[in-house]
């Protein structure tokens, strides 16, 4: 099967268009641009991606992203000639996205939610520990396309890990990363720099960071792997395929997750927009964003400035203002949740707009109802790094303000490996104040004490 596609601005009232094969992070307007696409899109699909469970050593069916490649396909190739395709898509020998739904009962409990009703899919199960590898298949099969020689990212050290390892597998491609010195948890510096990556740190955080990359793709043409890729969102797109191809094509009631740049935000409002036009599903789940309260944007410019998508109408009086207010007072990102330390999102127009065709809500949190949250996942014997913990944190926070009801059904998306951040754990369980903390014992090495603490 064959799919026309290009790059568009999503502002419908300019609407420009360009090649594929166009290198590009903004339209010229200087707004956001999309992945469209012109095919033929069956329903029938979802029986196909489903015999291809049953890979048969075909990395591109045992790829979670590449699985669904029928809805992903800008690369233009034959979605059934995997001797041409082969060449074309980028893929860690089909690691990338093996992941589902999980249900958590004490998770459940500790949500307020019922039990069969809520699931968490743990994203942070990909080869680099976080759900990144799901957008940067796409990003560089694109930078394939495009012929780049090496890639370059800001990052808070998921996105970094991810297209470190990536560039690591791909012949005769190189990768830059600019992180904020000291802003990265330590587990993540450790794989950009294993996977072989040029690091810099930047003096300042995430958003420096941003904003130099951004510069940088202005002024030496470079190829750049954020979010602000439209062909990375299309790779994320597939964390919802595959929740909905788990359940059976059901779209439940809600989707939660965190919201750091709103890439994913981004991506999975994309994906339900496409399965709505093709007639692949009737209803739409609501989504919710979870931010830090340290890092409030969207919760801020969504739920006290108004700022609405209006069709792409956006009033950006709004956001012009509340950046110039940020700038004056000097403020800055201050969370424990590392990953989601950001206060310019790259993709806030993006995310407006799934926020209106979801009727989606913003909630925001706390660290401590983050720190516990990340706790009461382990305690279910899964895992996941702070700013994962974010959805579980808002989930419980939405059902107790009566936004989610407990007879609802959710899934949450949790992003990032519980090895991510382990200083974070570590910090968190020796401080007996805090409210799940599993605190460690100290006894000298003496039978008798250990005895009378084993049986304790
Ligand atoms: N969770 C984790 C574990 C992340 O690493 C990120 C983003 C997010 C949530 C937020 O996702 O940006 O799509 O809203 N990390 C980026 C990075 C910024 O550089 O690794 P988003």
């Amino acid at each position: 099967m064959k799919t026309e596609s290009w790059q568009q601005c999503i502002v419908p009232s300019c609407g420009k268009k360009y090649n594929i094969n166009e290198q590009r992070t903004r339209c010229e307007c200087g707004e956001l641009l999309d992945v469209r696409y012109k095919g033929d899109f069956p329903k029938s699909l979802q029986q196909t991606f489903s015999e291809r469970l049953n890979h048969k050593q075909n990395i591109f069916d045992e790829s979670g992203v590449w699985r669904y490649r029928e809805l992903i396909n800008f690369a233009g190739i034959d979605t059934e000639d995997s001797s041409s395709y082969s060449r074309k898509l980028v893929s860690l020998d089909g690691a990338e996205g093996k992941t589902k739904p999980f249900h958590l009962t004490r998770v459940a409990e500790y949500v307020g939610v019922k039990t069969g009703n809520i699931w968490l899919q743990f994203e942070g199960d990909n080869p680099t520990g976080s759900f990144k590898d799901n957008g940067m298949a796409t990003a560089f099969t694109h930078a394939r396309m495009v012929g780049a020689k090496k890639v370059v990212c800001a990052s808070t050290g998921n996105t970094s890990s991810s297209a470190a390892a990536f560039a690591a597998n791909e012949l005769d491609m190189g990768a830059v990363i600019l992180v904020g010195a000291g802003k990265i948890a330590k587990g993540k510096l450790a794989q950009s720099l294993a996977y072989g990556a040029k690091v810099l740190q930047v003096n300042g955080d995430f958003d420096v960071a941003m904003a130099m990359v951004q510069a940088l793709s202005k002024k030496s043409g470079i190829y750049v792997v954020n979010s602000l890729n439209s062909f990375r969102l299309e790779g994320q797109k597939t964390m919802m395929f595959r929740m909905l191809d788990y359940l059976r094509w059901e779209v439940p009631d809600w989707i939660v997750f965190p919201g750091g740049n709103l890439g994913n935000t981004s991506a999975f409002g994309k994906a339900f927009m496409e399965l709505y036009e093709y007639g692949w599903i009737r209803k739409k789940p609501r989504m919710a964003v979870v931010v830090a309260e340290g890092a409030p944007t969207l919760s801020d410019l969504y739920n006290e400035h108004g700022l609405r998508w209006n069709n792409g109408d956006i009033d950006n009086d709004i956001i012009d203002d509340y950046y110039s207010e940020v700038d004056r007072k000097g403020i800055k990102a201050k969370t424990r949740a590392s990953a989601i330390e950001i206060l310019k999102p790259v993709n806030l127009k993006k995310a407006v707009r799934t926020l209106e065709f979801t009727d989606g809500v913003v909630a925001k949190v706390s660290d401590e109802l983050i720190m516990d949250a990340m706790a009461m996942v382990s305690k279910n014997g899964f895992g996941c790094e702070p700013a994962s913990a974010a959805t579980v944190a808002g989930t419980k926070k939405l059902v107790e303000q009566g936004i989610i009801g407990a007879d609802e059904s959710v899934v949450g998306i949790s992003t990032g490996h519980i090895l991510k951040d382990t200083t974070a754990i570590v910090d968190y369980h020796f401080n007996p104040k805090n409210r799940f903390a599993n605190t460690p014992i100290s006894v000298e090495p003496d039978i008798k004490e250990i005895l009378k603490l084993v049986n304790d």
